[in-house]
């Protein structure tokens, strides 16, 4: 995996795609780092985004509504694609093709054929292509992997995510809005944590009948990773009562002892007998602020330094496409009720 790196002393230009919730995150975020700028915003709803360009005080900032007239007319060095599921695909694919790097929410995609074509028009364009797994950048995410890492091998891993959500419209149009969009945290918050990758899945994903949405927003999973680990997930977006934080609840069991995380700040460690380990502690926010979206700063600045410097930064596709075929595995196996394996690459080392 090689991508081009720029190395002209500059700024570098972002167009954002996207000005619905998590757009208007990302916006500051570029207008604040010191080593981009933002110079035009695209959404297919012309006056949603120009609304969203004059709400941070940037009258002139060149809108649309489509994608590729700002890559023509802006000759942006990347795009931050923050539109639908259903149309990363076509965005992603359309910047890589003019040579533009991609920055994109997740999930990378929404079925493992288009997340393939869209890593092959990476490799084609040599050019970077990250998605953003803000949770991996929370400081008790990252003190807990560090926890883990000293429990020796792990055996097991469980997360709970319990939360009563009515999110974007675009959610009510999904069968299973919970592993289609929100599962991906957690699975790539699993491999982060362990160092596992996926190896096979058995997933039940079903509709409470309390729940206010349409589609499957509750599931179990049981995933096979690597090194046997087992990592269980219970999950569901209309759970009412026991919420747990954004990134679920965990604990994990290792040689050396359990570890238990909160999601938040939250650490403890129970030893195996004769084990003395502690449970390392969150480190202060970076990029602190009440306003702001966790992760999205240091999400930005890992993509920067990967332009400027070439160093693979986390959620670079070639890895990321790992968590997203946690997802299409988990929904396989619950369409057809067996065990599947997770199968990141094409079958039979074929191009897409
Ligand atoms: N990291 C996180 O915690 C987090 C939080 C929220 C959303 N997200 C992700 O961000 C993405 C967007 O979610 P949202 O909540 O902002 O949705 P949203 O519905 O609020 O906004 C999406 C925007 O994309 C626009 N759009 C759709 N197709 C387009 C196209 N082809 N070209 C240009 N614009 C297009 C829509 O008009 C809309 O304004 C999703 O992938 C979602 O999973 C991530």
């Amino acid at each position: 995996m090689t991508f081009t790196t720029i190395a002209e002393d500059r700024p570098l230009r972002g167009v954002i795609v996207g000005a619905g919730f998590i757009g208007r995150q990302w916006a500051p975020e570029l207008l604040r780092h010191p080593l981009t700028r933002l110079v035009g915003w695209a959404d297919v709803d012309r006056d949603r985004v120009r609304a969203a360009a004059d709400g941070f005080g940037l009258p002139d900032l060149p809108v649309s509504d489509s994608v590729y007239a700002l890559l023509e007319g802006e000759e942006p060095d990347f795009i931050v694609n923050c539109t639908v599921p259903a149309a990363h695909h076509e965005v992603t694919v359309a910047a890589l093709g003019q040579g533009v790097s991609v920055l994109s929410e997740k999930p990378m995609a929404v079925t493992l054929e288009e997340a393939r074509s869209m890593v092959a028009a990476a490799d084609r364009a040599r050019r970077l292509f990250m998605v953003s797994q803000n949770r991996r950048h929370l400081p008790g995410l990252v003190a807990y992997r560090r926890t883990l890492a000293e429990l020796g091998p792990l055996g097991l891993l469980h997360s709970d995510f319990s939360i009563p959500y009515r999110g974007a419209s675009f959610l009510s149009t999904l069968e299973d809005p919970l592993l289609q969009d929100m599962a991906i945290h957690l699975f790539d918050a699993a491999r982060a944590v362990s160092g596992a990758d996926p190896v096979s899945v058995y997933c039940e994903s079903f509709r409470p009948p309390w729940s206010w949405y349409s589609g499957n927003c509750t599931a179990v999973a049981t995933f096979e990773m690597t090194g046997g680990l087992r990592y269980t997930f219970n999950g569901s977006w209309s759970a009412p009562g026991y919420a747990t934080s954004w990134t679920g609840s965990w604990q994990a069991t290792g040689t050396r002892g359990s570890a238990r995380w909160d999601g938040d700040l939250m650490l403890t460690v129970d030893p195996a007998k004769g084990e003395h380990i502690r449970p390392h502690q969150p480190e202060p926010e970076r990029h602190p602020g009440r306003t702001r979206f966790q992760g999205l700063a240091e999400g930005l600045e890992e993509f920067v330094t990967a332009l400027r410097t070439g160093t693979p930064p986390q959620g670079e596709c070639h890895d990321n496409i790992r968590s997203l075929a946690m997802v299409t595995a988990a929904l396989e196996s619950a369409r057809t009720g067996v065990r599947v394996p997770v199968l990141p690459d094409p079958p039979t080392g074929e191009g897409p």
